[in-house]
């Protein structure tokens, strides 16, 4: 599907942000290893946490869906290895989650994914998993990934080589499922949701900064439970409504129920640091993780430049940060980026590609990308751009099109459904204009 997006005069109104994916695919995989039932409430119904809801299924979990509230049947849900191959479309959460606790368990299985999934590197899973007794085998180290049974340390401790929170939180589920001691540390922290809710569910489990990166340690000393859950905002969807709002001029718009968890939510600060009038408003805490309704003004940006450390806490936000950085006052650097040169897309290539059609100078290396910044920046024609089948690279320049004159074509848009099904909605419901382009 291809999409058109058209200049808006202003965006005005609010919206309610969508469940958050890293969330809700936490919290199916991790209902696997409960004791007791559990209730999920605002999960995500979007490709990728769907993939991996029926993947679990497959492994034996028992699941009910009524008024979109998940009821997960611990106590009738044995895991066990699943009779056909487990897909996870297009989730490198999904894939690398689910081979923890595959792993821990000692499970037979094979995992695959769609074309894009396919092609990302798996080695960082890989070898430390299989240094944790488990047997697994993956040609060129991509998936499909071949589970064949473990035996597994009893303690494990190893050095991250990326700051990557697939990577933590696979080798936290191989612990949790295996019942092993872990210890972790990271080179700078990356999002902590698994941490986060293993403590709410009374796992031991703790993590500090120290000069070497981010230290995690679980012991496995008691059965981990819960029987409610209630999933937070996707800040990386709201992500694309707060450049949205403040590029587009005159704009006043509120986010509703938005997850700001301090390693989700920094771009809100890097903004602040660019002039945006950002409001946080009825902030509370829902299962350990922050939550808040975000007043969004349009605003007049000044450049920035974004250093390594900061790079895997805003590491979803660098396309539609890239696009604040077209109507900010100077250049704007972002450094030590080569992870996004591995996601759904080479976000790096496809970002630097769909800019330099707009017309935008734009640069790369192969870990950083600069933007000199134009706020008249204007488009006077039609511009093509191609998505490279990239949620977030497809709505990133979405958003672009609200804010110039002339029309952008997004080819390949099918992928939005994989984190934000009703972004279309949300945008026409601010007075936005995004339509189905019909060939
Ligand atoms: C995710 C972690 C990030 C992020 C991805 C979701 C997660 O990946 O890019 O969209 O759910 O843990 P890395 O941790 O591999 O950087």
């Amino acid at each position: 599907m291809d999409i058109i997006s058209s200049k808006t005069e202003t965006l005005y109104g609010e919206i309610n942000c969508p469940g958050d994916k890293s969330i809700s695919q936490r919290a199916v995989i991790l209902s696997g290893l409960l004791n007791g039932d559990l209730k999920v409430k605002n999960f995500l119904f979007a490709a990728d946490p769907l993939s991996t809801l029926n993947a679990m299924r497959e492994l034996g979990l028992q699941v009910t869906i009524e008024n979109e509230i998940i009821s997960i049947h611990a106590k009738d849900s044995l895991l066990k290895s699943p009779k056909m191959e487990l897909n996870l479309g297009n989730s490198g959460t999904g894939i690398r989650l689910i081979s923890g606790l595959i792993g821990g368990l000692g499970l037979h299985a094979t995992l695959t994914g769609d074309d894009s999934l396919s092609k990302r590197p798996m080695k960082r899973i890989t070898k430390p998993l299989s240094e944790m007794g488990i047997n697994i085998f993956a040609e060129s180290n991509r998936p499909p990934l071949q589970f064949k049974g473990a035996k597994l340390q009893k303690k494990f401790r190893y050095h991250m080589p990326v700051a990557s929170a697939q990577l933590k939180s696979c080798l936290l589920l191989a612990a949790v499922a295996g019942e092993m001691e872990l210890e972790l540390v990271e080179p700078v922290v990356s999002r902590n949701h698994t941490e986060l809710m293993l403590q709410s569910f009374g796992a031991n489990i703790c993590s500090e900064l120290t000069e070497n990166g981010h230290y995690i340690k679980y012991v496995p000393e008691r059965m981990i439970e819960t029987d409610f859950i209630e999933i937070v905002g996707d800040f990386s969807s709201a992500a694309f409504f707060i450049i949205a709002g403040l590029i587009t001029p005159e704009s006043d718009i509120c986010i509703k129920g938005v997850g700001i968890n301090p390693s989700r939510a920094k771009l809100v600060e890097i903004l602040l640091d660019m002039g945006a009038k950002i409001e946080l408003v009825n902030s509370s805490t829902v299962n350990g993780e922050k939550i808040a309704d975000l007043k969004v003004q349009y605003s007049e940006l000044q450049s920035i430049n974004i250093s390594p450390e900061d790079v895997p806490v805003i590491i979803d936000e660098i396309p539609i940060l890239l696009i604040a950085a077209i109507f900010a006052k100077g250049k704007t650097t972002i450094n030590g980026a080569e992870e996004l040169r591995v996601k759904e897309s080479d976000r790096l290539a496809a970002m630097e590609a769909g800019l330099k059609a707009l017309g935008v100078q734009v640069s790369s290396s192969h870990d950083s990308i600069d933007v000199e910044g134009n706020p008249n920046f204007d488009l006077e024609s039609l511009t093509i751009i191609d998505s490279f089948g990239d949620h977030r690279i497809a709505m990133s320049f979405l958003v672009l099109g609200q804010r110039v004159a002339g029309d952008i074509l997004v080819k390949d848009c099918n992928n939005i459904q994989t984190s934000y099904p009703d972004f279309m909605r949300d945008m026409i419901k601010l007075g936005g204009s995004l339509e189905e382009y019909a060939k």
